[in-house]
């Protein structure tokens, strides 16, 4: 063996082998390694997949141990599977050549490495097919810290006529081991991020959306698939994957005739076949994936800080606490009655007020779901002074104000649908299928990307003290038809991708003028959560189920892929437990409120304003801290986290009680503490008590870290106290 590059940067190493004719390629984040590798015929394929080798040579001998002389074994682990050459299983990329030869076959080229940082660096393969010069590259950007890694794909047309894509996935991934076991996720309004774990068996498992404006409702486009056997907390081998992309997903998983396990992700091809011009490129959104083989907690821990380092806007910044007026007056409001509410938020101390839905619309009133979406200006009668007025009124009160807004919809009823039917996502000789009442915008078009725009960028110009967008999104697409499309003679099965271009085309030039404006991404409850997304937003909205009970379980779920400060959880009046506990579970995350201060009882509003400087002190914790999930309600008749901060020094634990029929002994046993350092000593005493309550935890208490993590340390919930909040804080404290 012979090797002509080598390449050992710092913390990540690349190692390059030329061995005879085959080109081996190892990509390695801090603990994983993955060692592509071309077969005889000059094919790429993944040889490996699994934990970094510290000598880097011997990668080399695992290609040895990959025997491409086996004509079947090379046949499936291809690194982008073709269609309609070799290949008898599920392809990553299928292709219509200009002469309408269906077939593809794709060669290994070339290779480089580029080091962009410390940490991250892009591995890029340039593949490519012998007889119509097709050209495909491979990315592969890891996070060496992390272990995170983002992967994508861009396809060149290299013949003189147009292409066409029929499927054009972001990854293939390939893994050989005995067992596979899928967690995924289903739902609908008020109910999403349902689990179901289990053993995939031979054959396709699909899990994919066509909803067009946004990826999930029934079903997320993130996952966590174990090996061997379900992955724990603290361990087994586990690779969480997501893709970013806000609309059509598809995720096959293909356990093939060996029992090893083929991954596909990328935009659903359903409908969306992809013309390409001679020269043009089309670059796939990315899959992103940590894997872990010490359990889920530590790659969700893995994603979570990649996110925050690299993805979300102001990811280690803070965040603002809010009092949202949606379930407090949905459209029932004037100005007299955002004014009052002004007072509310600022008597319990949160940061900001948010406008919901229906501020606006005048031929066509916004008071309820039927009309007014289009028509973006203040209605006159309930907001006679306009939104400049109620912005000066909260800087008064001592509150910033932010606002929502729902730009990419339409209702029929509108004078906007007047004015522009021909910006409408429509079937024209179709009966029309609405979705809430409203239809959606075609933002293939650029007229509807600059509407989109304006709306936001005049909101901003009038009222520069904006501090906060919510930007809604309520509909699926129904007649998938663009009359923008049409007159420009693309074809309209570019529409699905091109809406989600154009929102992204938008969204880029919102960041590029406002940069530092928080935003939430909501879509009728959970249904817009993605990692392409939160590159432009600040936090999302996981269900507009607020019921604490329900949210335990939803936010549990977003925990394996989202970090907690970007969760907006809200204590609102949806169901009519105690504040304290809608509280308690909202503060796992970032804390918001939706009620009618006013109406709260003298030690309830105490109860509010304790919290919420209780949540000042905890927020960086929660905001910024390792999350530890250590006993999981779907398991358990109760739940508890802790975040715990980088020198493991800090930390606050939520406890909360999950079933609801009578039981003594709900927690007997304490829970186990994980991720605290059993050489220190901590200081432990719950926080966020209700007034007038004490604790059955006694004053502050002293612990060894040892103790905490061996013992555990129980929380005491009960009927009575179904939910309770630890503070943990370092011994040293108390002499300060
Ligand atoms: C759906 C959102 O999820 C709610 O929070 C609220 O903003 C409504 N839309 C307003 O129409």
């Amino acid at each position: 063996m012979k090797y002509f590059g080598f390449t050992l940067f710092m913390l990540c190493a690349f190692l390059v082998i030329h061995a005879q004719k085959i080109t081996s390629i190892v990509i390695e984040t801090s603990d994983n390694g993955l060692l592509l590798q071309t077969d005889k015929d000059g094919r790429l394929c993944t040889a490996y997949f699994g934990k970094r080798l510290s000598d880097t040579a011997s990668y080399n001998n695992i290609a040895g141990q990959y025997h491409y002389e086996d004509e079947n074994s090379s046949l499936t682990n291809n690194a982008y599977t073709p269609a309609g050459t070799w290949n008898i299983m599920e392809p990553a990329i299928e292709i219509e050549h200009a002469d309408g030869n269906q077939s593809l076959e794709l060669k290994y080229i070339s290779h480089s490495i580029k080091s962009e940082t410390n940490d991250t660096r892009i591995t890029s393969i340039i593949l490519r097919d012998p007889v119509y010069g097709t050209e495909v590259t491979l990315f592969y950007k890891t996070y060496y810290r992390d272990n995170v890694v983002e992967q994508w794909s861009v396809i060149r047309n290299k013949e003189k006529k147009e292409i066409v894509l029929k499927k054009y996935a972001s990854a293939n991934l390939y893994f050989s081991r005995d067992r596979y076991f899928l967690r995924h996720y289903h739902g609908v309004w008020a109910n999403e991020m349902k689990p179901e774990e289990s053993e995939l068996t031979a054959g396709m498992k699909v899990l994919d959306s066509k909803l067009g404006t946004r990826a999930n409702l029934f079903q997320p486009p993130s996952f966590l698939l174990s090996f061997g056997r379900p992955a724990t907390e603290e361990d087994g081998e586990v690779l969480l994957g997501t893709l970013g992309w806000t609309g059509n997903f598809r995720i096959d998983f293909e356990k093939d005739n060996f029992d090893n396990l083929r991954l596909i992700a990328g935009i659903n091809p359903y409908a969306s076949a992809y013309h390409l011009a001679p020269e043009a490129s089309f670059q796939t959104p990315s899959f992103i994936y940590s894997y872990s083989q010490k359990g889920k907690g530590n790659a969700s821990r893995n994603l979570h800080r990649w996110a925050r380092n690299y993805r979300i806007p102001d990811g280690n910044g803070p965040r603002l606490t809010l009092l949202n007026n949606w379930e407090a007056t949905y459209f029932d409001f004037d100005e007299k009655k955002l004014v009052n509410l002004f007072q509310g938020a600022k008597d319990i101390g949160v940061d900001m007020f948010l406008l919901d839905d229906g501020w606006f619309g005048n031929k066509y009133p916004r008071n309820d779901d039927k009309a007014g979406l289009g028509d973006w200006q203040e209605n006159r009668k309930k907001l006679p002074n306009g939104i400049g007025y109620l912005v000066k009124e909260a800087t008064k009160a001592g509150i910033k104000f932010g606002i929502w807004v729902e730009p990419e919809m339409v209702n029929p009823k509108s004078e906007l649908y007047e004015k522009h039917p021909e910006w409408v996502i429509r079937q024209p000789k179709r009966k029309e299928y609405y979705f809430r009442n409203q239809l959606v915008l075609d933002m293939s078009n650029p007229l509807v990307q600059q509407f989109v725009f304006n709306i936001l960028d005049s909101l901003f110009i009038k009222n520069p003290d904006l501090a906060f967008i919510k930007w809604d999104c309520n509909s699926v697409i129904y007649n998938a038809h663009s009359d923008y499309l049409q007159k420009k003679k693309i074809p309209q099965s570019h529409l699905y991708v091109e809406y989600v271009k154009g929102l992204y085309t938008v969204l880029a030039k919102i960041r590029s003028k406002y940069p530092h404006v928080p935003m939430m991404l909501c879509s009728g409850g959970g249904g817009r959560v993605d990692y392409e997304a939160l590159k432009y937003f600040t936090e999302f909205w996981p269900s507009d189920n607020t019921d604490p009970y329900e949210r335990i379980f939803i936010q549990w779920e977003n925990s394996y892929f989202f970090p907690s400060i970007t969760s907006c959880n809200h204590v609102t009046d949806w169901s009519k437990v105690s504040l304290k506990f809608k509280t308690d579970v909202a503060m796992m995350g970032k804390l918001g409120f939706d009620i009618v201060v006013d109406k709260l009882s003298a030690s309830d509003k105490e109860f509010a304003r304790n919290a919420l400087t209780n949540y000042k002190d905890i927020s960086d914790l929660v905001w910024h801290g390792d999350l530890y999930r250590l006993a999981d309600p779907n398991i358990n008749s109760y739940a508890s986290l802790m975040y715990v901060n980088e020198k493991k020094d800090n930390a606050v634990m939520f406890n909360y009680l999950t079933q609801r029929r009578y039981d003594p002994g709900v927690n007997a046993e304490p829970v186990k503490i994980v991720g605290l350092d059993p050489e220190k000593e901590y200081l432990v005493k719950e926080i966020n008590l209700y007034p007038g309550e004490s604790s059955p935890l006694g004053n502050e208490k002293a612990y060894t870290g040892e103790f905490l993590m061996k013992n555990g340390l129980n929380p005491v919930l009960g009927q009575k106290r179904q939910s309770v909040v630890i503070s943990i804080r370092p011994s040293s404290a108390l002499s300060r």
